[in-house]
């Protein structure tokens, strides 16, 4: 579809079997991500992060509420008309195919549209666009940690996501790579929706127009941090650091001495 969508999840339980009982991970969390909107969750590892994206992007259902997709009047939208792109928190990389083939896979129902050509180009400006020009043909296990996860996130993006959903994305890249990634990132702001998994405040703030900051397992909305600052951001600007603070704070961590 062409127009922006968000994401409204209501009041959702989600609970996972552990031998005669449930585990609880999800235990009435309402949140809202508007079409276009760039939100990051944070949260202590094990609250259910991950649990929440997969509801989000319908990998799951959930036991109770219900997660929905709106345009930009707040209608439901259907989810067969949501093309959702998703980064999972390991790469996942068929090992058999080549790295062109694996973002190819990403094409999805945009494929049909497009020619060999035009479906090749995707391709490779994706692989370019996340510096993995030259190793189109190699397989997932002769390149390095970084680069699955850069070939996870092509993979993601060429098939044009209206949302974007992101489990730790940047996890295992360098500083270098982290920050041009998050460039690329940044330049989705206002014109994709995405929602990303981070424990980096800095990259949060970098990136988010909202912050949740979740609570441990079940996972609650511990606090909601709106982030207007200025695009491009600046990372040493005195207002970064104010909500950054805010972040910690809502995090209940003390800097230590
Ligand atoms: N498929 C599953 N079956 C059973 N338990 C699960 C399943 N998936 C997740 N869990 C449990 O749900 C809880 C939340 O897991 P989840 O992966 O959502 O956490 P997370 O917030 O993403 O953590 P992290 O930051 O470490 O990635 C954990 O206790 C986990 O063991
Ligand atoms: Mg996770």
């Amino acid at each position: 579809m062409e127009q922006l969508v968000g994401v409204v999840v209501r009041d959702v339980i989600k609970g996972y079997a552990a031998g005669s009982q449930e585990l609880r991970v999800l235990d009435g969390i309402s949140l809202r991500c508007q079409p276009g909107e760039f939100i990051s969750l944070l949260g202590p590892s094990g609250a259910g992060k991950t649990t929440l994206l997969r509801l989000m992007a319908g990998l799951d259902r959930p036991d109770h509420g219900e997660v929905v997709y709106i345009d930009g009047s707040s209608k439901r939208v259907d989810a067969s008309e949501v093309r959702v792109g998703m980064v999972f928190q390991e790469p996942r990389l068929l090992p058999w195919a080549s790295v062109a083939k694996n973002v190819s896979y990403g094409l999805q129902g945009r494929a049909k549209a497009m020619n060999r050509h035009e479906q090749e180009r995707a391709v490779r400006d994706a692989l370019e666009l996340f510096g993995l020009g030259a190793f189109s043909t190699y397989l997932p296990h002769q390149i390095s940690g970084g680069m699955k996860q850069r070939a996870a996130l092509a993979r993601a993006l060429v098939g044009e996501p209206d949302l974007l959903l992101l489990d730790e994305p940047l996890g295992s890249l360098d500083i270098k790579n982290r920050l041009a990634i998050q460039e690329v990132l940044s330049q989705f702001a206002g014109t994709r929706t995405c929602i990303m998994v981070t424990h980096s405040i800095e990259e949060a703030v970098y990136l988010s127009d909202r912050i949740y900051v979740l609570s441990d397992r079940p996972a609650l909305v511990k606090s909601e941090i709106h982030v207007p600052l200025p695009r491009p951001r600046d990372r040493v600007a005195p207002g970064f650091s104010t909500y950054a603070r805010q972040v910690i704070r809502a995090l209940g961590v003390t800097p230590a001495g």
